[in-house]
Parts: C-alpha cells; sequence; structure tokens
C-alpha cells in the first residue's frame, strides 16, 4: 500500500495524467473593468471558510502520507500553508489508521499552527472495518480542524483488488455528521460531484462539500499507469475523460445548493481560475497536482508557484473591479461568444 502511495506521486508528477477534457472554465471569463477606481493594494483577497479566517481562498488539496518521501512532501506544503495563511488537506489516513505506516508522516500541525486542516480518509472505507472511531483518531491525530471524506468509485473499481462495495455509505456519513465533533466535508477526486449528490450530502449533515470536478487530474489515468494486464488496461481506458467538468460541476451543485460551503477544484491552473471559480459561486478552490509538482522540486518551487497563483488571483480581481472575495459574484462572469442583443 505505502508502495502505491510512492508510485502516485512518481505517475502523478512525472506522466501525462490529465484528463482527455477540459474543466469546461474557459468557456466563461471575468467582465474586464476598465475603471476599477481603487488601487492595486486596495484589494483584498481575506476570506473565511468554516469560520476560519484564510489570507486567500487557496486550499492545497488532499495528496500524501504514509511514507517518508510523502512526509517530507506534507512538511513542504505545511510550511507554505502557514507562510501565506492558505488551507490544506492531508492524503489518505488509511495506511496509519490500519497500523501499516506511522501516523508521523502526516502530522505537520507543529509546522502549521495556524492552518484550516484537515484530516482525509475514504469514505468506502466505512464499509472495510473503520467506522466513527477510526475517522476521529484521523482526526485527533493530526490535530485536524475537519474530516474530509473522498468519494472514489471509479479509483476503486480500477485499481486491482480495490475496495467496490459503496453500498450504505450515505447513511453512514449522515450518522458521522450527526456525532463528530469536527465538520465532515465530502469530495470527490477528480470526476465531479453531480447536483443530485451534493443535495444529498447536504441533506446527510456535510459542513461542505469539494467537487473535485474533471478536466485536471484524471485517476482512471493514474491507475491506468499502474496496470499490468492488457484487459484491465483497456477497461481503463474507456475512461480516460469520464467526469463533470469543474465548471459544469459548480454551476449545478451551487445552483442545487445554494447555501452549501463549495470547495470548486479538479484541474486549476492558475489565479484567474481561481477567481472565475470564486464569481461562479465557490467559496474556496483547491489545486493539488501542479502544487505537488513544485513541491517535488523545493521549498522555493512551491513558493514561486503559490505567490504566482496569488498574484494572478489579486490581478485579476482589481481587473474586473473587485475589492474583496465577496465583491467576486456571478455578475462578474461572461459567458464567450455569447451574443447579447447587439
Ligand atoms: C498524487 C495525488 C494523490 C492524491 N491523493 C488523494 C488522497 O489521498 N485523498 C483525496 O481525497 N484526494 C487525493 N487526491 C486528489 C486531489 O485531492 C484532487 O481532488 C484531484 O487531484 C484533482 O485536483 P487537481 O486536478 O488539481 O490535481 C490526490 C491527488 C494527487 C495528484
Amino acid at each position: 500500500m505505502s508502495n502505491r502511495k510512492d508510485e502516485h506521486l512518481t505517475i502523478a508528477a512525472s506522466q501525462d495524467v490529465g484528463s482527455r477534457h477540459t474543466t469546461g472554465l474557459e468557456r466563461y471569463a471575468l467582465m474586464p473593468c476598465a475603471l476599477p477606481e481603487m488601487s492595486l493594494d486596495d484589494v483584498s483577497m481575506a476570506t473565511s471558510f468554516l469560520g476560519r479566517r484564510l489570507r486567500a481562498p487557496l486550499l492545497i488539496s488532499a495528496m500524501t502520507g504514509g511514507t517518508p518521501r510523502a512526509a517530507e512532501i506534507n512538511r513542504r506544503l505545511a510550511r507554505a500553508a502557514q507562510r501565506l495563511g492558505l488551507a490544506m488537506g492531508l492524503g489518505s489516513q488509511r495506511v496509519a489508521l490500519e497500523g501499516a505506516e506511522p501516523m508521523t508522516t502526516y502530522q505537520v500541525r507543529s509546522l502549521a499552527p495556524d492552518v484550516l486542516l484537515f484530516a482525509n480518509l475514504g469514505a468506502v472505507q466505512l464499509n472495510y472495518g473503520l467506522g466513527p472511531d477510526a475517522c476521529h483518531r484521523a482526526v485527533e491525530a493530526v490535530g485536524a480542524d475537519a474530516l474530509m471524506l473522498h468519494l472514489n468509485a471509479l479509483q476503486e473499481v480500477i485499481q486491482p483488488g480495490g475496495n467496490t462495495d459503496f453500498r450504505g455509505l450515505l447513511d453512514k456519513i449522515a450518522r458521522l455528521c450527526s456525532q463528530a465533533p469536527y465538520p465532515v466535508i465530502v469530495k470527490e477526486v477528480g470526476w465531479g460531484l453531480s447536483a443530485a449528490t451534493a443535495r444529498q450530502l447536504e441533506a446527510a449533515g456535510v459542513a461542505a462539500v469539494d467537487l473535485a470536478g474533471s478536466g485536471g487530474t484524471s485517476w482512471s489515468r493514474v491507475e491506468g499507469h499502474r496496470l499490468a494486464s492488457e484487459h484491465d488496461r483497456e477497461v481503463a481506458a474507456a475512461f480516460e475523460d469520464w467526469g463533470l467538468p469543474t465548471a459544469d460541476a459548480l454551476m449545478r451543485v451551487r445552483e442545487a445548493c445554494p447555501t452549501l460551503p463549495i470547495i470548486a477544484s479538479g484541474g486549476i491552473a492558475n489565479g484567474v481560475d481561481i477567481a472565475k471559480c470564486l464569481a461562479l459561486g465557490a467559496n474556496l478552490v483547491g489545486m493539488a497536482r501542479p502544487l505537488l509538482q513544485a513541491a517535488l522540486e523545493s521549498d522555493e518551487a512551491l513558493d514561486q508557484r503559490l505567490e504566482v497563483t496569488l498574484r494572478q488571483l489579486a490581478i485579476a480581481m482589481f481587473c474586473c473591479g473587485a475589492r474583496t472575495i465577496e465583491d467576486l459574484g456571478p455578475e462578474r462572469i461572461f459567458v464567450r461568444g455569447a451574443n447579447h442583443g447587439l
């Protein structure tokens, strides 16, 4: 299992594992404001999520843990999140909860005392021996502020020996939400949450969803690189363009759940994408693979990648006349190519 974790890091960083289609964000643009009537310094990216202040609405999405290499990456990500006032997700803690690896590879709290930090587990593990007690231990062992449960049905069926019994999970999630003394967030891993699923999760009591749409990292492609048999590779190949693109997921989930806190992620490439997602209704925006690639290089490469991204967000806000994150509403968006009666 821990070998698999390192394989995921290597494949995600070095192979072409992008979805065969785009996020759909290219269909939308921010309406330029040629007269912003403010100074660039007036722009504030500060926001809050689950009651916590963030210096910018960016989440370093869940990626790793469980091996010495993963521990180093988690520490690097945590230091950057602390320095820049961002939120951070840890990778699935299953290997540590099952005792196969030490929990220390996930423990970054001392490096990131102020960071909004999310523990992580596969929701399907609720059917494979990890109950609410294991969830509580996952949160407590790393000093997390909330638990993220990921939904990854396609990944589980494609990988050999995956956990494919997804029966009864909604009820188990609802029970956990009602008992847990911390917020529970449910995320996808890159195929997108539909409006119907988001509505079910909201009714189950989740504190937020991360819709993790398609257009970025494709886990059927990541797992495809690990498959030994031609038969399995052929099965996986048909799913390279599976999923609800991030922009479509965001429009649908926001319409279905007008007040639910939403994290948008999946193929977010830069600060302009972040600004578009916020204007389309997201409360926080997540990035995974682009930050992994930088983090594997060096602390400096990661800092530079994050600083460039945040600079792009500030400039996008300035050039569309949004002084604050709250100012970034749907009125700032136009659909490219749409005829506006001219
Ligand atoms: C190497 C790697 C490992 C990941 N591991 C996890 C994980 O353990 N738990 C999880 O919820 N998501 C995991 N993800 C999914 C990401 O959190 C994210 O939802 C997905 O990669 C889409 O974002 P992206 O297009 O910015 O990469 C992982 C992603 C990558 C690239």
